[in-house]
């Protein structure tokens, strides 16, 4: 049984981490100078991925002090009681039980969690949604008026948005060609209307998809194109003008996936073509059941499948591997380290791939709803600093962007650089390999960092004297680099899962709840109360804040349709 947190900075090892940080100045050119092992002894592997963290500014000290650290904190018993499906999520009482999503089918013993036979279920839902797949990717799935399924459009938000669009944009190359799928997650109502406007409603199906099946932008949402499928059926004369005709047409164009199956059919979706999850998959991990239906249709049941046993495999090494080779575990702490010892505010991840390019978004809503908390999971309050902002874009463009500041600015920006060998588009310019070009910055920019440039380099250039501070590079600013041999559906997996239990480990080690998000909520009951203020209600408005109540008044005097 997992116990209550404890709290970090009453632990040896926290003051243990402490003297050791003011004794130790960051010296990575000595670092390696010194100890020719330190690339390979701090570079790991979990499944295919190859994780160097010799960049980083930690000593072998530092890293036995952290998992001292995590040891005090019992984070590997809070692991373990995951993945036994206590009840962790202790704020909403719930299991946390993602990692059984990807359990393979017939796993042994079979997982069984508060009488629920979690791996039956598991299966059984994934067997309709690959059967799902199968028939819109077959063609045998007809619209109403017998077409072709040629366009998907998944409506959902947070996690039932960024998982799916992050993950989809980043298999493009495993996509079914002819069968497009686009998201829509805001309730601007721009987004429905850009997202349809050149569709056909007779080749579009549209897939619901709410953990909750109550968020408003959803739902606003899921009305809005189904009224635009009635509309343009009408206008195409192949809807008759009764509701059995209407809906019929949502039967054929609506699927949904959600936790409320009841909630699904009084929207007017047959549960029949529901696909359903359960409470203790957190929305922001949920990309990996059903919640990932649209990805399923793209890439289809073989490649999903590969995707899920990319999870696995490194949930496995999380579960079973020693700590010292544990990457998540270690990538974890030296989060910690970073945030609470070095005074990181941010953390950059920087992917070396097109395809990542809703990655850094993706992992926003998986880092910060999962730890930006400022009470632990006993109610107290925490001791220390908690979640790190999480950030990034691809490189190379990022370089020519905000690189600047991770060079040569005053704070510390903790960098993941995430790159694959071999290119999906093994393009040339001339004789030059671009992928080899790409491939060369994704080193040098994790070099500059690292050893950065002296004065007196600088002026063996030549540089005129008065710019010389200018042109110098501290160095010792740390990164992260993960290597990948491709960008499967497999190692994407492993990639996200790294990223989830680094999280975890984080959240252990601050002893939070990092499964809820009570954070989200009072914006949208404010939402609610405040919107009638923008139709009419005077009380509404006069019961707002001087400044609430004169920014309405500008957007109603201002509107202009
Ligand atoms: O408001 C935050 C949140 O609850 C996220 O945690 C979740 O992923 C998102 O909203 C969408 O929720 P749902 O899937 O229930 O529509």
């Amino acid at each position: 049984m997992s116990t209550g947190p404890v709290d970090p900075t009453t632990t040896p090892a926290w003051a243990q981490l402490g003297a050791h940080q003011a004794a130790t100045t960051p010296d990575l050119a000595g670092w390696f100078a010194a100890d020719p092992q330190r690339a390979e002894q701090l570079s790991f592997t979990a499944a295919d991925l190859f994780v160097d963290l010799s960049k980083n500014l930690v000593t072998p000290e530092t890293v036995s002090l952290l998992l001292e650290l995590a040891e005090q904190t019992g984070v590997l018993a809070r692991r373990d009681a995951m993945f036994a499906g206590e009840h962790i999520n202790v704020t909403e009482d719930r299991a946390v039980l993602h990692t059984a999503l990807r359990r393979p089918a017939g796993a042994s013993p079979a997982l069984v969690v508060d009488g629920q036979d979690v791996d039956a279920d598991v299966q059984a839902e994934l067997g309709k949604v690959f059967a799902f797949a199968d028939a819109v990717r077959s063609g045998e799935w007809e619209g109403v008026t017998g077409k072709r399924i040629t366009h998907v459009v998944n409506i959902g938000i947070g996690g039932s948005d960024l998982g799916p669009v992050m993950a989809y944009e980043a298999l493009k190359p495993y996509a079914q060609a002819g069968l497009e799928c686009r998201f829509v997650s805001n309730i601007d109502p721009t987004d429905v209307a850009e997202t349809t406007k050149d569709l056909d409603p007779e080749t579009t199906l549209f897939i619901v998809a709410s953990k909750t099946f109550g968020t408003l932008e959803t739902l606003t949402n899921a009305r809005l194109s189904r009224a635009w499928l009635w509309a343009g059926l009408s206008a195409a004369g192949v809807l008759a003008d009764d509701d059995a005709a209407r809906k019929d047409a949502v039967a054929k164009h609506f699927v949904a996936v959600s936790t409320a199956l009841d909630k699904v059919a009084a929207f007017g979706i047959d549960p029949a073509n529901a696909f359903g999850f359960w409470d203790w998959v957190g929305g922001r991990y949920s990309v990996d059941s059903a919640i990932g239906t649209s990805l399923a249709v793209a890439i289809g049941p073989e490649h999903f499948r590969a995707f899920l046993a990319g999870f696995h495999a490194v949930d496995e090494h999380f579960r079973t591997t020693a700590p010292e080779q544990n990457v998540p575990l270690l990538m974890g702490l030296l989060n910690v380290w970073n945030v609470n010892f070095l005074g990181a505010h941010t953390h950059a991840v920087l992917p070396y791939s097109q395809y990542l390019h809703r990655f850094a978004a993706y992992l926003q809503q998986l880092t910060m709803e999962s730890n930006g908390k400022s009470v632990r999971y006993d109610g107290e309050p925490v001791t220390t600093d908690t979640g790190e902002v999480f950030w990034g874009e691809p490189g190379t463009n990022g370089q020519h962007a905000f690189y600047q500041l991770i060079h040569q600015g005053t704070r510390v920006i903790p960098a993941d650089f995430i790159a694959f060998a071999t290119p999906t588009h093994a393009l040339v310019d001339g004789d030059a390999d671009v992928h080899a070009l790409f491939m060369a910055n994704f080193f040098a920019q994790t070099k500059a960092l690292a050893f950065g440039k002296s004065a007196q380099e600088v002026r063996a250039e030549g540089t005129a004297e008065d710019v010389v501070p200018a042109r110098v590079f501290s160095g010792n600013r740390p990164t992260t680099s993960i290597l990948a041999p491709s960008l499967t559906p497999s190692v994407l997996g492993q990639l996200i899962a790294l990223y989830e239990h680094t999280t975890f480990v984080e959240g252990a080690v601050w002893g939070i709840d990092s499964f809820d998000q009570w954070g989200v909520e009072l914006g949208k009951k404010l939402a609610l109360e405040i919107a009638p203020a923008l139709t009419g209600d005077t009380a509404a408005l006069e019961a707002q804040d001087p400044s609430t109540g004169a920014l309405i008044r500008y957007y109603l005097a201002n509107r202009a349709n």
